[in-house]
């Protein structure tokens, strides 16, 4: 028998990545008022989005999950909002269109500001200070004084993450995404990229045939699958005294939803089987997902699912396979097989972007595009082979025209780097990787489906 959950039996448990605030009694007061304020997203949301990853975990759709490492307070405006979702929502026209598959569309956004950390502090120019862990705990200015974690950052991030979502609420229900607009979610982009012509080539497609679906009688009025999109939200849960304060019951179940975003997820620091991290999500209704390194055994795997997903509800937990390019291969295979022969529904993606991580010549931080499409590549392989749904991908990005991945059609050099490198943690794909990804993923989801169909027709 499990041991009683509630909202904050997690501290009671081993946790790390803690903050070291100086004062524990002003984080209190934040935490109160934190736990008297407005839901951020509601339990009915979280369960259609339940609802929709049971269809990828059954092999009938295709997850998205994209946006900023980290966001920040200082890249906060409506524009980075309304890029990034366009992004996002190019992305999904192509895969959809490209391999005929329903995308479900999830923003690493509203919510994604606090940052593990492999070392506590950072050495620059001779001079230690503690690392910098997201806007969410503490400043990135390599200061004694930014680096104080300060809990007034918990009010400013859940007013920011209010603010977002309401932003993309009315963008994705308010007309923005409706699939006449095919046209102008590609405006103001850098028109020199391959990729944007392909787009602009799948967008004429995509208005004739909705020109022949309206002569059909089926229009943007009568068809809101036409006129507005599902889009949803994700976070890594590393703050847990902030998720307990946002953790409410749901009226219509009784059961208790995390109501920061609709998906919540465990990074792969903190994702031991007896620690805060796993009793907090275990207890939580939502859909949740965790990581999954290239340290993790099959049986390990095995007793983390029991936990998270007890019921084996399908769409409940999704499987973030972050292992590199080179190393998926060997590592994925035995876990893959020992999930399916035990019977478990899992949604699997793949996050090929932290494993891939490298320094520059010229210092920077940066992810080869050529190694994050084979650990991609990899990932679909290894599902085909073991016979079961690669379903869906994970990507850090944004719509800005920033550089700092390298590589992809416009090859980004690692002497590039410095021009436009704004991230306020890991290295993401611009607007035009992001979608030249998209339409290679599109081929490969293509190939897949077509193999699928052959063995149906042949009674494989
Ligand atoms: C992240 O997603 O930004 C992250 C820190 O990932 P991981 O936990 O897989 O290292
Ligand atoms: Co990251």
């Amino acid at each position: 028998m499990a041991e009683k959950w509630t909202p904050n039996s997690w501290r009671t448990k081993p946790i790390l990545q803690v903050p070291q605030y100086p004062d524990f009694n002003k984080v209190k007061v934040i935490e109160n008022e934190l736990a008297n304020s407005p839901p951020l997203v509601f339990a009915g949301e979280a369960r259609s989005l339940l609802r929709d990853l049971g269809r990828v975990a059954d092999g009938q759709a295709f997850m998205l999950l994209g946006g900023d490492c980290a966001e920040s307070f200082a890249e906060f405006s409506a524009d980075n909002i309304r890029d990034t979702f366009r992004v996002l929502l190019q992305m999904a026209v192509v895969l959809t269109y490209g391999a005929g598959l329903p995308v479900v569309k999830v923003g690493r956004l509203a919510g994604q500001f606090a940052k593990p950390r492999s070392a506590p502090t950072e050495i620059n120019a001779g001079v230690e200070l503690p690392s910098y862990r997201g806007d969410m705990v503490n400043g990135i200015q390599f200061t004694e004084e930014a680096r104080i974690p300060d809990p007034r950052r918990l009010t400013r991030v859940y007013n920011q993450s209010a603010a977002t979502l309401n932003l993309l609420r009315a963008f994705a229900q308010g007309g923005y995404a409706d699939l006449h607009k095919v046209h102008q979610w590609n405006l103001g982009f850098v028109a020199d990229s391959p990729a944007v012509s392909r787009y602009q080539n799948l967008a004429d497609r995509l208005s004739e045939t909705l020109a022949f679906m309206e002569a059909c009688g089926m229009t943007s009025k009568n068809s809101p699958q036409i006129r507005e999109t599902s889009f949803y939200t994700a976070h890594e849960a590393l703050l847990l005294n902030y998720e307990e304060a946002l953790t409410r019951i749901d009226s219509t179940s009784d059961d208790l939803y995390a109501t920061s975003a609709h998906l919540l997820w465990i990074g792969e620091r903190t994702r031991q089987l007896e620690g805060a991290h796993v009793e907090y999500m275990r207890g939580i209704a939502n859909p949740i997902g965790c990581k999954v390194g290239p340290k993790m055994e099959p049986q390990e795997l095995i007793r983390l699912i029991d936990i998270l997903n007890p019921k084996n509800t399908l769409g409940r937990l999704t499987l973030m396979v972050r292992m590199g390019a080179g190393i998926v291969e060997e590592r994925l295979p035995a876990l893959v097989r020992r999930v399916k022969e035990e019977g478990r529904n899992i949604v699997w993606i793949s996050d090929p972007m932290h494993g891939n991580t490298i320094k520059s010549s010229t210092g920077y931080k940066t992810r080869p595009f050529d190694r994050i499409l084979k650990e991609v590549k990899s990932f679909f392989q290894v599902h085909a082979a073991e016979g079961t749904h690669a379903g869906g991908v994970h990507f850090e990005m944004t719509g800005q025209d920033v550089t700092e991945c390298t590589g992809g059609a416009r090859s980004i050099t690692d002497d590039d780097l410095s021009a436009r490198y704004h991230t306020h943690c890991d290295p993401r794909l611009n607007a035009s990787q992001s979608l030249e990804l998209a339409f290679l993923l599109a081929e490969i989801l293509k190939d897949d489906r077509s193999v699928a169909a052959k063995k149906v027709a042949a009674g494989i």
